[in-house]
């Protein structure tokens, strides 16, 4: 099988995002310069190798893990390690059977169709996306009433990359249809140093190791957080001081907007607020909480709580989420609400 060189193309009508150039620019090319995840990096890796050996097309791929930690940078970077074309959808926009089968039939042999929030596709769309994973195949039905028949598409072998920010919400049979699963974690404040050196060569900022170690301590475990940070410290020391990152400057510069030693920002101390002051602590439902907030449930879940439970301060219980321990630590208050249980016990 012959590797053309890639050429990344996007399906503009579906894509998710533009591909801007920061974007594009911070984004590691290639397997060795992505830092962390070694264990997705290292199955992948191997998944890659194996399939070139075999002259064959790729396995389909599910991604998931938290926004920012890296999983449409790993789609790019297993299409450009199998040298075919990327194309990139996202769930929520394939709409109809018709949106799916005409990202299929375009796709070579071996290209790369990248669906980002797969959890959120339409079930009626997911359902033509089975024989299409398994066999390569596509059976439309078009036309209605009486005039409604069926047409079987051959299509050529491809490969699905999936990424959710909720594995649990992945319907049994599409999960079943991807071999194994890849979980991406929060990143050590080791490897987001890493990342930072990385990020800071590419945009010409000089930063010294401690003032990379600020900002990565406080960047929630997120390389795309740890960039977005980088690029305001680098704004601060450009006018505050010589434009050199150095760790008072760095720190100075997140105080600015508000962003605690332990990474925390506005909406995740509202967040603790809310539940203890407004909620006594919890058990509370994610959409009471969304209320009173009045922020989305879905950025909730997805963005601000699994690393605040990472970090100890909340946890996910069958009734609700609880404010623990820390969250009282946090905001220096002492917690009472575990005294009053015991009394009245
Ligand atoms: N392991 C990594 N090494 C270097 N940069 C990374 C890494 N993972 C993510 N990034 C950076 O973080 C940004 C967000 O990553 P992305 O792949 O878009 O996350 P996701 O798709 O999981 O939300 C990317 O633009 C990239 O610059
Ligand atoms: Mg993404």
């Amino acid at each position: 099988m012959s590797t053309p060189e890639p050429t990344p193309s996007i399906y503009s009508r579906l894509s998710e995002t533009p591909v801007g150039d920061q974007e594009i620019t911070l984004r590691p090319p290639d397997f060795n310069e992505f830092h962390g995840q070694e264990k997705v990096k290292e199955r992948l890796m191997l998944m890659v190798a194996a399939a070139k050996q075999r002259g064959d097309v790729l396995d389909h791929v599910l991604l998931s893990g938290p926004p920012g930690l890296g999983k449409t940078t790993l789609a790019y970077i297993v299409a450009h390690a199998v040298g075919r074309n990327l194309y990139i959808a996202s769930g929520p926009q394939i709409e109809k059977a018709r949106d799916l089968a005409g990202l299929l039939t375009r796709l070579e042999e071996g290209d790369v169709l990248f669906i980002d929030e797969i959890h959120r596709l339409n079930p009626a769309v997911e359902e033509y996306l089975y024989p299409a994973m398994e066999d390569f195949r596509l059976d439309i039905m078009i036309d209605q009433g009486p005039a409604a028949r069926s047409v079987n598409m051959r299509l050529k072998p491809f490969t699905l990359i999936g990424a959710t920010t909720r594995s649990g919400m992945l319907t049994g049979p599409l999960r079943s249809r991807f071999g194994i699963a890849n979980r991406l974690d929060y990143y050590t404040t080791d490897e987001l140093c890493h990342i930072l050196a990385r990020s800071a060569g590419l945009l010409n900022i000089k930063i010294t190791p401690e003032g990379a170690e600020a900002i990565a301590r406080r960047s929630r475990g997120t390389p795309r957080v740890a960039n977005a940070l980088l690029r305001w410290v680098r704004d601060y020391a450009q006018v505050r001081s010589d434009g050199d990152i150095i760790a008072e400057v760095a720190e100075k510069a997140l105080e600015m907007i508000d962003i605690d030693a332990d990474g925390l920002d506005e909406m995740d101390k509202r967040i603790l607020e809310a539940m203890i002051y407004k909620f006594d602590g919890g058990p509370v439902g994610l959409s009471s909480l969304a209320v009173a907030l009045g922020e989305d449930a879905s950025t909730l879940e997805d963005v601000h709580e699994p690393f605040l439970i990472m970090q100890g301060y909340l946890k996910r219980t069958p009734r609700g989420r609880e404010a623990m321990p820390a969250a009282y630590a946090k905001l220096g208050i002492a917690m009472v609400r575990g005294e009053q249980d015991h009394l009245l016990l």
